[in-house]
């Protein structure tokens, strides 16, 4: 277990490698931050991510607590955040920042040139959160197609206005 140092976490918090056991705090504090979550949250999968970018998946941690998670990914061509996510009581102390500035240089190192991702246009929070740490909205298209008969794509075209 790789302990980060100079990631700026406040005291007492180290930002380390996701190791297996984190699995099932982790899902709890997805589901305590109201991630949308689904099929491909399911331990199984969730260790497929962190095995493909070892690296790159990160808690943040209080001694036995797990008050944060980001799972970063590459694929070769750009970087892709998933679940960043800082436990409600802990928040407005730079955890996430801290995840997200390890997070950065380790992709770097991996030769990433630019990071993109998606969040829920209704997360305003979330978006108020990465403008400050540097990113900036783009007005795209995303085109979804499921591979999995159990979790159909919730097309925004279906929803009513
Ligand atoms: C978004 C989230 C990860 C931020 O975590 P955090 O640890 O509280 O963030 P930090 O303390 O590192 O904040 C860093 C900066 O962003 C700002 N910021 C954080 N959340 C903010 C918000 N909701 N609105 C406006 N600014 C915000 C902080 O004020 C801070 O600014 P500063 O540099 O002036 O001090 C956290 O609110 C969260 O887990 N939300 C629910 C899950 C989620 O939406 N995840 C992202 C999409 S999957």
């Amino acid at each position: 277990m790789l302990a980060i140092e100079n990631a700026g976490p406040p005291d007492g918090v180290t930002v380390r490698e996701w190791v297996a056991q984190d699995y099932s705090r982790a899902y709890s504090l997805w589901d305590r931050c109201e991630l949308t979550l689904g099929v491909s949250d399911s331990e199984v999968e969730i260790d497929r991510h962190v095995k493909r970018n070892p690296t790159l998946a990160l808690v943040a941690a209080s001694g036995d607590e797990l008050v944060g998670t980001v799972l970063g990914g590459y694929d070769g061509r750009r970087g892709i955040i998933h679940h960043l996510a800082v436990d409600p009581d802990w928040r407005n102390r730079g955890i996430a920042r801290a995840l997200m500035r390890t997070l950065e240089e380790r992709m770097k190192r991996l030769g990433v040139v630019k990071i993109n991702f998606w969040i829920e246009a209704r997360n305003g929070g979330a978006v108020a959160f990465y403008k400050r740490i540097g990113y900036a909205t783009r007005e795209l298209i995303t085109m979804s197609k499921s591979l999995h008969p159990g979790e159909p794509v919730r097309s925004s075209e279906d929803r009513t206005p």
